[in-house]
């Protein structure tokens, strides 16, 4: 286990534009590693997806783990253990639709942000081959919020509206009771 603190808001890492992670290397002994601490902070800060720049790796590397269940995320679509490395998006459909997100980065807050909900999604996988992935709905949301990270861009920078951002008690108590919102 290597669980890493997790970079908060304020930090200037954050905001930096992550490095393509070089693909002769993906494999090997620093690769896998990286890969096991962001597992481990995942699992450990109980989030569905997380970014290298995160844990202070500037180099473009996210995983998103979206469990199956009703009883966590509500009625969400789920995606297994996925490992993108060196992501590019394609927009295949500009129509937004909205949730309400929240960031490991940004502990204890709810923000409502609208993106696209139909996308591609190319990238290398842990043994460095070529996918291409369709995703629509949540996942293509929960996709586009990693992919922000790799950018230095967090959910926070897309609220249009700055009434729906919330301190999750308030969240739970005025906005949205029983609802879970995931922790990107
Ligand atoms: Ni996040």
């Amino acid at each position: 286990m290597a669980i890493q603190p997790v970079l908060r808001l304020g930090n200037p890492k954050l905001r930096e534009v992550a490095e393509k992670y070089p693909v002769s290397e993906i494999g090997d002994t620093n690769f896998f590693a990286l890969l096991e601490d962001l597992k481990d902070t995942l699992q450990h800060q109980g989030g569905i997806g997380l970014a290298a720049t995160q844990i202070g790796v500037s180099q473009r590397v996210a995983i998103i783990d979206i469990p199956g269940g009703p009883t966590r995320y509500g009625d969400l679509d789920t995606m297994p253990l996925t490992v993108f490395v060196n992501p590019e998006i394609e927009i295949l459909d500009p129509e937004v639709a909205g949730y309400w997100e929240g960031c490991l980065s940004v502990p204890g807050l709810r923000g409502y942000v609208e993106r696209p909900q139909h996308i591609m999604v190319r990238y290398l996988d842990e043994t460095a081959t070529p996918q291409a992935l369709e995703l629509t709905g949540f996942p293509a949301t929960v996709f586009q919020h990693e992919f922000d990270h790799l950018d230095g861009r967090l959910y926070i920078d897309h609220i249009i509206d700055n009434s729906l951002l919330s301190f999750e008690e308030e969240f739970e108590q005025f906005i949205a009771p029983g609802l879970q919102a995931p922790q990107e």
